[in-house]
Formats: C-alpha cells, sequence, structure tokens
C-alpha cells in the first residue's frame, strides 16, 4: 500500500489530449471534467443530463451508458472533432436502489424478480463504456481507460445492488489490465476508489447520520486524471480518502491472496492466472491491434 502526492505538474502531458468522460454533468466527472480543460486537454462529455459548463474545448453529446447507440455517437463525436481518443473515464453511476432482501411479491402473492437498474447502470453501463472506448483507443495503439470504481468495491457494502456492481467493475479492471498486459501494454487501464465524496449520490446530510466524512470531488478529480497522465500506472485501484490518495490494489491482491493463500498453499499456482489469461488470448479469432 503506498500514498501518492498528485501535484499539478503530473497533469502536463495531458495538454492536447482528448478524453472521452462519461457521468460528466455533475459531481467526479464534472470536476474532474474542469481538471482536464484547466490543464489544456479536450474533453467530450457523456451524461443523461446536460453539461452544466461552458468552454470551447469541451463538447456534449446527450448519452445513457446502457445504450451502445448513444455511447457510439459520444465516440464517434470525439474522434469526427479531434481525430482521436486518448483516454476514457468511465465514470457514470447511480446511487443504490435495493438490498435484494425485499422480498417482493405480486398481488398473487408471487416473488417478483428484483430491481436490476443498478447493476444496469453501473455495472453494464460501465462494460458497454471501457469496451467502447478500448475500440477507439486501439487505434492509436496507446491510452488508457479510468474506471470510477468505489470504495465499496472491495469491502462488505448492504446496499447489496450497488456493492455488487462495484464488485463488478473492480473485476472488469482487474481482468482487463491482465489482458492488455499481453496485448498491448501501452494501453492502460485502472480505477478510482472514491471514499464518501459530497455529490448528488452522496449527500453531506446522509453521510452525517452514519458518522462518515465527506471530502470534495476535486480529490478522486486529481486521482482520475494522474492515472491518465501517468504512463507507469497499470492495473491499480487508488483509494481516495479524506483528501489522500492510497494505491491499494498491489497491497489487495499481493497480501491477501498471492502471499497470503496461493503462495503459501499452493505455491505452483501462483502464475496460474496470468498464464490463463495468455491461454485465452492467443485462442482470439483475430490479431487485436
Ligand atoms: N459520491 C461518492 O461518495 C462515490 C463514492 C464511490 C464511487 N462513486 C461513483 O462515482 C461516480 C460518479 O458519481 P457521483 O458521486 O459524482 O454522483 P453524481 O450523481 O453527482 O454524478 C453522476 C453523474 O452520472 C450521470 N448518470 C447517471 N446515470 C447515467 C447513465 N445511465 N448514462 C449517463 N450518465 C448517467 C448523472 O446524470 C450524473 O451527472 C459513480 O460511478 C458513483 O458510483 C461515488
Amino acid at each position: 500500500m503506498s500514498e501518492l502526492t498528485i501535484n499539478d505538474a503530473d497533469f502536463a502531458n495531458l495538454r492536447g489530449q482528448t478524453v472521452v468522460v462519461t457521468g460528466s454533468s455533475s459531481g467526479i466527472g464534472l470536476e474532474t471534467a474542469k481538471l482536464l480543460l484547466d490543464v489544456g486537454a479536450f474533453v467530450v462529455a457523456g451524461d443523461v443530463n446536460p453539461v452544466p459548463i461552458e468552454h470551447q474545448n469541451i463538447a456534449f453529446h446527450k448519452t445513457n451508458i446502457t445504450l451502445w447507440e448513444d455511447l457510439l455517437g459520444l465516440f464517434e463525436l470525439a474522434e469526427s472533432k479531434h481525430g482521436k481518443v486518448d483516454h476514457v473515464f468511465a465514470n457514470a453511476g447511480v446511487a443504490p436502489k435495493t438490498l435484494f432482501v425485499e422480498d417482493e411479491v405480486d398481488e398473487n402473492g408471487k416473488p417478483v424478480p428484483p430491481n436490476l437498474s443498478v447493476v444496469d447502470v453501473n455495472l453494464k453501463g460501465t462494460i458497454y463504456t471501457v469496451t467502447m472506448g478500448l475500440h477507439f483507443i486501439k487505434k492509436q495503439k496507446k491510452g488508457s481507460i479510468v474506471v470510477t470504481a468505489s470504495a465499496s468495491s472491495f469491502q462488505r457494502f448492504g446496499c447489496t445492488d450497488y456493492g455488487v456492481a462495484k464488485h463488478g467493475v473492480l473485476g472488469l479492471i482487474r481482468g482487463l489490465h491482465l489482458n492488455l498486459r499481453v496485448l498491448n501494454p501501452s494501453i492502460r487501464i485502472n480505477g478510482i476508489a472514491p471514499n464518501w465524496t459530497e455529490t448528488r449520490i452522496a449527500t453531506q446530510a446522509g453521510t452525517e447520520k452514519i458518522g462518515a466524512k465527506m471530502q470534495g470531488p476535486d480529490v478522486p478529480a486529481r486521482s482520475a486524471a494522474l492515472l491518465m497522465a501517468d504512463e507507469t500506472k497499470k492495473g491499480l485501484l487508488l483509494f481516495s480518502v479524506h483528501g489522500r490518495h492510497i494505491e491499494i490494489e498491489e497491497a489487495l491482491l499481493l497480501k491477501s491472496v498471492n502471499e497470503g493463500l496461493i503462495r503459501e498453499y499452493l505455491p505452483e499456482e501462483e502464475f496460474a492466472f496470468d498464464k490463463l489469461a495468455d491461454v485465452y488470448i492467443s485462442r482470439l479469432p483475430k490479431k487485436w491491434s
């Protein structure tokens, strides 16, 4: 586990780069868009709501991330305006809705299926954004994707639909990191994991009741921009908490799984998952890039 200090100079190479940002009209996405504009990047913003800022370097496409056609329109706008996509910030998301213990029944007393709308946006929509992003970034053979995971990606969280989706998002980052490592290590994927952050999803009034301390959306915004800018950052998860930035993925993987379990009990299998990824990649039907 290591704490990072993020300086404004760290964002310098984002100048002139094209960044597609989803969930750009509020909270963490909006703050990241403003930061990117400040450092001279071009932002192509996608959200179900209009983006509330005007700037010569921002373009907006109304986008529901659960709709493939909307996302295609967003990325095609980026390509037509700037000729390329350098980075994607897959950030759009919604608040929890169901705990999966509601046990709702219909008028005949029969159980009805749970509401999966949060999983639909926060997981399916994020997978759509990332796979669409890869299609466009691949053309440059270089670039990065940053995905908004959450502190709920790696711990018990009773808002079950949200926690399920955010665990899935961490799985997406981990899986794609292994694959990109082989396919093209110049295309990177990383995640941010904000702790309580004051936005439309998480309000001060709500978190006060549970004794949690808020940070501003500028904190995860800086962690997202750093992961785009720093080409050495690959497959990481930056936890932002109380204004601090802590890399936790290496610690989660190495300590609890590899060192603690696999190395001790199954030392010969230490690299089995990496090798499995290599096998699946070798079976891909066409050359990737
Ligand atoms: N606020 C927190 O404490 C916190 C903590 C961890 C993770 N997150 C994550 O941060 C991300 C951003 O959320 P936020 O906290 O800034 O909340 P927010 O509500 O302020 O911003 C979310 C944005 O996503 C947009 N959006 C929602 N559904 C969409 C869809 N289907 N298609 C396109 N856009 C859509 C909203 O219109 C909004 O502009 C989310 O993925 C959220 O899960 C937030």
